[in-house]
C-alpha cells in the first residue's frame, strides 16, 4: 500500500526513524520489499534523477506498482530524492510518487525558500508532501572549534524561518554526515547538539538525515579483499539512529551501504567461480543479502516491528 511520507512520520515521530532506500533494478526493489516484510517494517522508496534516467520512469513506476501487488502487505511511501523544480513538477503530475523532495540547498537562503514554496504548492494542490534541504552536507573536519562546525551545518533558526515561509512537510538538514562513502576521516560524528537546537524550534516537525550509510567496515575489507579499492571509506555509527530520532529525525536516507552489499556480492562472486556469466547466480544472492541488510538497518531505526501499528493508522 502506498501513502504519503507525513502518514509513516506521524506514527514515527520522536520514537523511530522510517528507513528511505534508493533503488534502480528489479534486485534492489524485490530485495527491498523482502527486506521491509521479513522484518515488519513500514518504509520509504527513493528514486533519484540519476535511476529515473537509468532504469526509465516510466519502467520503475511499473516495476514499484508490481512489487505493491506482489506484496500486499507492504506499507511505503513513493518519494523522489534529490530533485529539482522540474523533476518535482513532473512526478506531482504523474499523480504516482506520494513525495517529493526538492533540493534547492544550493542555492541563497531567499531563492531556496522561493523555489521550494512554489514546489510546496503545486505538491500540495495535488495531496502530494515536500521534503526540502537547508545547509550543506558535509564531514565537519576535527580540528576545528565547535563554533566553527556549526557554522557549516543548518542553522536553527533559519531551520524555523525556512519552515515558516515554505511550508513545506519535512526538512533535510545538515547535522555533520554527507553522501557516498567517504565521510569521515577520523573520530567525527553527528552533532547531536545541533539537531537538538533545531528541535526545540520546530517541535513536532520531521527532521531527515541525509549521507546515512553505515560504511560497515566488514563489508569494506571483504570488498577490498575481492579486489575492491575502497581504502578509508567510513560511515555513521548505526547505534546513534535511535538517539537522532528521539531529536525528532524521522527519516534516514541510506544508498550507498546497499551499494556496498551489491558490490561485495559481485566481486566475491566472480572471484570465487570465474567460470560464472549468468547473471541470475550473482542477481538471487543479492536480493537474498539486500533483504538481510534492510532487515538489519531497520533494526537500528527502531522501525523494525511497527509495520501493524500503521497499518492501524493508515487504515483507520
Ligand atoms: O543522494 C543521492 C543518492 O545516493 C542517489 O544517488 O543520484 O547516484 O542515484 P544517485
Ligand atoms: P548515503 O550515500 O550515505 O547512502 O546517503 C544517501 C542519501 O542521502 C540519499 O539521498
Ligand atoms: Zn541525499
Amino acid at each position: 500500500m502506498i501513502v504519503t511520507t507525513k502518514k509513516l512520520f506521524e506514527a514515527a515521530y520522536g520514537k523511530y526513524a522510517v528507513g528511505a532506500y534508493n533503488i534502480n533494478n528489479l534486485e534492489q526493489t524485490m530485495g527491498l520489499f523482502q527486506g521491509n516484510l521479513d522484518s515488519q517494517a513500514p518504509f520509504i522508496l527513493q528514486i533519484s534523477k540519476g535511476s529515473r534516467d537509468y532504469t526509465d520512469k516510466t519502467m520503475l513506476e511499473g516495476l514499484i506498482r508490481s512489487a505493491d501487488e506482489y506484496f500486499p502487505e507492504s506499507i511505503f511511501a513513493v518519494h523522489l530524492d534529490h530533485g529539482d523544480e522540474e523533476t518535482c513538477y513532473d512526478c506531482i503530475d504523474s499523480g504516482f510518487y506520494s513525495s517529493v523532495m526538492i533540493d534547492a540547498s544550493m542555492h541563497e537562503f531567499d531563492e531556496n525558500i522561493a523555489i521550494t514554496k512554489r514546489v510546496v504548492e503545486a505538491a500540495h494542490a495535488k495531496g502530494v508532501v515536500v521534503e526540502a534541504e537547508l545547509g550543506k552536507l558535509g564531514g565537519v573536519e576535527e580540528h576545528i572549534t565547535v563554533d566553527e562546525a556549526d557554522a557549516k551545518l543548518t542553522d536553527p533558526d533559519e531551520a524555523k524561518e525556512f519552515v515558516d515561509r515554505t511550508g513545506c512537510d519535512s526538512l533535510a538538514v545538515a547535522i555533520g554526515t554527507s553522501h557516498g562513502a567517504f565521510k569521515f576521516t577520523g573520530t567525527q560524528g553527528l552533532h547531536f547538539n545541533v539537531i537538538a537546537e533545531i528541535q526545540k524550534r520546530l517541535p513536532g516537525f520531521p527532521l531527515v538525515m541525509h549521507g546515512s550509510s553505515s560504511v560497515p567496515q566488514g563489508e569494506v575489507e571483504r570488498i577490498n579483499a575481492a579486489g575492491g579499492d575502497l581504502k578509508g571509506a567510513k560511515g555513521v555509527d548505526a547505534s546513534q539512529f535511535k538517539r537522532s530520532a528521539t531529536l525528532g529525525v524521522t527519516k534516514v536516507n541510506i544508498d550507498t551501504d546497499g551499494r556496498l552489499v551489491w558490490t561485495r556480492v559481485h566481486r566475491e562472486l566472480f572471484l570465487e567461480q570465474p567460470e560464472v556469466f549468468d547473471l541470475r547466480k550473482p542477481g538471487k544472492i543479492f536480493m537474498a543479502e539486500y533483504a538481510k541488510f534492510i532487515a538489519e538497518k531497520n533494526g537500528y531505526l527502531g522501525s523494525a516491528g511497527q509495520l501493524e501499528n500503521v497499518r492501524q493508522l493508515v487504515t483507520e
